[in-house]
């Protein structure tokens, strides 16, 4: 499928990145089975892309990043409808075990379903004007896209708890204070900021950002023992590749290097 043709999606490309832009902003960019069937093909077709080197997420319009998942289709679903729609391959572990960088970039409202997906990526920067919570409990529900799982795990239990139970949703600063967002900068900003630094790790060797990717991602599972000898075995496994050589080679020799992706 050409990336003109989703109706949910924009795709831009700027060097070796994708920005991908949920693009329904009448609905505050709200996750419906169209836009996670959308994004599923497109990430399907972008991690085999060479041209690719990083991914960066955003929402359309200036208010929101992701409202969460579409409300209006949880009313009248039966636990089995839910359970169909929510099917693997789920869109979360796709983005979490993309081989690829994922950028966050958060433009407005990071709520439900936009803050998990906003998780699952690599890195989150925010504008000053963003908002995050998880308000599933407001709807009778809890969070589905595994924000009980990685909430707690960026920012603490307790900080989890608080959000998850409560509902409150906290400003861009609050986010940041505990963990949930790398960097906050201002609205007018973000995308600049967002894509220098996108340019540059898509500037790496596409190999070893893969590798570098697999190793972190390890840590979430792993024990720190297990952890430390996976590292060594994907450390060793990159001297096997042209890209270690060609970056080792030109240090020694005071030149850049020229990443080969192999
Ligand atoms: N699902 C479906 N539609 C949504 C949505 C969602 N998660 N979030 C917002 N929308 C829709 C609204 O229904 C409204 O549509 P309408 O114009 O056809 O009535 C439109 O987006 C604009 O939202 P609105 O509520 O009018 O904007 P606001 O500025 O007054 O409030 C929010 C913004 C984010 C506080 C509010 O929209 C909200 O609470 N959304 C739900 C957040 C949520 O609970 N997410 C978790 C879902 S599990």
């Amino acid at each position: 499928m050409s990336e003109t043709n989703f109706e949910t999606l924009l795709v831009e490309r700027v060097g070796r990145v994708a920005v991908i832009t949920i693009n329904r902003p009448d609905k505050l960019n709200a996750l419906n089975d169209q836009v996670r069937d959308e994004m599923l093909q497109l990430l399907g077709a972008l991690e085999t892309d060479d041209g690719v080197g990083v991914l960066v997420i955003t929402g359309a319009g200036e208010k929101s990043f992701i409202a969460g998942a579409d409300i209006q289709e949880f009313a009248g679903r039966s636990p089995f409808d839910q359970r169909h729609a929510m099917r693997f391959p789920r869109l979360y572990d796709i983005m979490s075990n993309f081989p690829k960088p994922v950028i966050a970039m958060i433009n407005g409202f990071c709520l439900g379903g936009g803050c998990e997906l906003a998780m699952s990526c690599d890195m989150r920067i925010a504008s000053e004007k963003a908002r995050f919570g998880q308000p599933e409990i407001k709807l009778g529900l809890i969070p589905g896209g595994g924000g009980t799982q990685r909430l707690p795990r960026l920012v603490g239990m307790g900080n989890a708890m608080r959000l998850i139970l409560s509902g409150d949703m906290i400003p861009a600063a609050e986010a940041k204070a505990m963990g949930l967002v790398e960097q906050v900068v201002a609205p007018e900003a973000l995308r600049d900021h967002t894509l220098e630094l996108a340019e540059r790790i898509a500037a790496m060797s596409p190999a070893t950002l893969g590798v570098a990717k697999e190793a972190l991602r390890a840590s979430e599972r792993m024990s720190i023992e297990e952890g430390i000898l996976y590292e060594r075995d994907l450390f060793c496994l990159c001297f096997s590749t042209e890209d270690k050589a060609e970056g080792v080679d030109a240090f020694l020799n005071k030149r850049k290097a020229e990443w080969k992706g192999r």
